[in-house]
């Protein structure tokens, strides 16, 4: 499709959505919907500052990216980072093995340029999130109905080695980026071995101790890493999301019935582990779910480091977990709860950051306020402290100390009247204004009697992006992200036009549609980049999942650009820029997804008939090698 067709589909829904406008003019009137200012003068024109030319917006079986780029595959699934070791062999599973490999479903990503503290941008660490695993696409002969019982111990114990975190030391040699499997910097952090630190106010609580455990102090492995973030000091963040996935036996047998129905636990997990691991059956071990959910720091410059679960900023499905540093040096941390009405939290350290000495700041993150948004109709926003002994977090209600607050955050957050959000995934600061981003990426579960405006749709199959303005927003290290009080705005409404979608008016002309925003980062000019996850009605929407771009201010604000398309039935997770804007990392996840190893949807990327396809990191780059966009 040249750069600048228009979709058939849009095309034949103008009328609809001339309709729909009139429909949500009613909220715009009284509500923070944010218009588009700079629309009406762009007339005539293209008012994007993005200037690539947009791929075909298809479903394929290979990735695509836009005209002029190049997107290489840099590391996949079962790719070493050590050296010496024999060709990956997915028939043959190999736990040990794969504790040397790259990781399964690759989600966050960081660049972290070496050496530290510096702005290099062709030398650096590249952190990845391994969120979950699809073994009847990693390991022959599995099906989806049947996996559970017919899978081997083998095959379990590789499974779970597959998840976890890598660090990985990459260089760029010319326009290739390429892996240093020599590097004393790579690291595997796995479900199935590596020992974590819990630090915090739940940190030795009698509700985190095990029999493995009797401290409560350290667990082995960390589960469903989706997103995370960077810290000032240069250390990650990765964010522990569905969790509740894992554990098996019944919920209703142990003394956290409430807690555990809270987070979703059923007794029926989606693997095969508790058949061989005690630990991830409730019924033989009930504190176990207690020490996953967290959020994870690890520093990927000391490959000795312990990785820290910190506890003070609460345990619930944390999509990402995004560090900003207020213009006083406090030090804040956005995190959103990704299920269907749940709430957006944020973590105020007490402490304040230290630039000149790195070390000083590594204990920030286990003291300070956890709090939870409340979004008003007018445009309004309140943080909701959750200290314990405050409001209705007292023994009355089941709180004994901060420890059972943090471990029951949703619980609180309930009770101090948060308001339940479309599925919160990322919340991102925009690095120039400071303005925050927040990511609502559907919720096919609000009724028509549920809406407000900052969850303006029933039955919302494409999500939505809002807009947080912090007061001192509008030049970069003036917002102060601590404020007890934010506005907010609706940035864009996804879908097409039939959904009541709403992007800028000139959209149609020059940008593309997108469904169910997910992950964001931004280029050095403060433009949103869009990650996309469709899931299952990736098929029925008709367009893939990946990359999309748009201006944030100016006459371009919310005219979304298509960038880059996964291929079939993957996601889009974990872009991120090198410092000088060249090069953009993205994690093409579970490609293939619901089909099996034996007869996938795609072979991405190896195309081979011996390789199932396999979850990848590309580095994508303009072919002139100047900054994207
Ligand atoms: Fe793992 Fe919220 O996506
Ligand atoms: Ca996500
Ligand atoms: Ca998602
Ligand atoms: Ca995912």
């Amino acid at each position: 499709m040249p750069a600048r067709s228009t979709s058939p589909a849009l095309s034949a829904l103008i009328a609809t959505r001339l309709s729909r406008r009139a429909m949500i003019r009613g909220l715009l009137a009284t509500s923070a919907l944010a218009a588009f200012p700079g629309a009406a003068l762009a007339a005539g024109g293209d008012p994007s500052t993005l200037r690539f030319a947009q791929p075909p917006h298809v479903i394929g079986p290979d990735q695509g990216v836009s005209p002029g780029h190049v997107a290489q595959v840099l590391i996949r699934w079962g790719d070493p980072i050590e050296p010496g070791l024999a060709p990956f062999d997915p028939h043959i599973p190999d736990a040990a093995g794969q504790e040397k490999r790259f990781g399964y479903n690759n989600d966050f990503l960081a660049f972290l340029p070496l050496p530290v503290g510096s702005q290099t941008s062709d030398h650096g660490l590249l952190c990845a999130n391994f969120e979950y695993t699809n073994p009847e696409l990693m390991f022959p002969g599995l099906t989806i109905k049947t996996k559970l019982e017919t899978m081997t111990r083998a095959q379990v114990d590789a499974e779970i080695a597959a998840h976890g975190h890598g660090i990985v030391e990459i260089r760029r040699d010319g326009e290739a980026w390429r892996v240093v499997e020599a590097s004393p910097f790579n690291r595997r952090l796995s479900a199935l071995s590596t020992a974590i630190r819990l630090s915090g106010p739940a940190a030795g609580h009698p509700r985190l101790r095990t029999a493995a455990d009797p401290e409560g102090r350290t667990v082995v492995g960390t589960l469903n890493n989706c997103s995370g973030g960077v810290t000032p000091w240069g250390t990650v963040l990765i964010a522990e999301e569905n969790f509740d996935t894992y554990f098996s036996g019944d919920p209703k047998k142990t003394a956290e019935a409430a807690n555990y129905a809270r987070l979703g636990l059923k007794g029926k997990s989606r693997y095969a582990w508790a058949r061989f691991h005690d630990r991830f059956d409730v019924e033989k071990e009930p504190n176990e779910p207690n020490r996953f959910g967290w959020v994870v720091e690890i520093d990927p410059y000391d490959p000795t480091f312990v990785p820290v679960k910190r506890t003070a900023l609460g345990r619930f499905k944390h999509e990402a977990a995004t560090v900003v540093v207020t213009p006083d040096r406090k030090v804040v941390v956005y995190t959103g709860d990704d299920e269907a009405f749940e709430y957006l939290y944020r973590f105020v350290a007490a402490r304040r950051f230290d630039p000149s000495r790195r070390q000083a700041n590594f204990d920030l993150l286990d003291e300070g306020t956890l709090s939870v948004a409340r979004f008003d109709d007018a445009g309004g926003l309140v943080w909701l402290p959750l200290v314990f002994g405050q409001g209705p977090l007292t023994p009355a209600n089941g709180f004994h100390t901060q420890a059972d607050v943090v471990i029951e955050a949703r619980r609180a957050a309930d009770l101090v009247g948060a308001t339940p959000m479309d599925r919160p995934e990322d919340v991102e600061a925009s690095p120039t204004t400071g303005k925050v981003y927040m990511v609502l990426t559907n919720n096919t579960k609000r009724p028509a009697d549920k809406l407000n405006h900052a969850n303006p749709r029933a039955d919302n199959r494409h999500g939505h992006i809002l807009e947080l303005v912090p007061p001192g927003s509008g030049q970069p290290g003036h917002a102060r992200h601590d404020a007890e009080r934010f506005s907010w705005s609706v940035l864009l409404l996804a879908g097409e036009d039939k959904d009541g979608a709403r992007y800028h008016p000139q959209t149609r002309e020059y940008g593309q549609w997108l469904s169910c925003p997910d992950n964001i980062t931004f280029d050095r000019q403060g433009r949103l980049w869009i990650a996309t996850d469709q899931g299952s009605s990736q098929g029925r929407n008709g367009i893939p999942d990946g990359l999309y771009a748009c201006d944030l201010e100016g006459p371009g604000r919310g005219l979304v650009k298509f960038f880059y398309a996964v291929p079939q039935d993957a996601e889009m997770c974990g872009p991120c820029f090198t410092p000088d804007g060249t090069t953009l990392f993205a994690a093409v996840q579970h490609p293939g997804e619901d089909s099996t190893f034996d007869a996938p949807t795609t072979r991405w990327p190896d195309f081979r008939d011996d390789m199932p396809p396999r979850p990848a990191v590309v580095a994508i780059r303009r072919q002139d090698g100047k900054p994207i966009g």
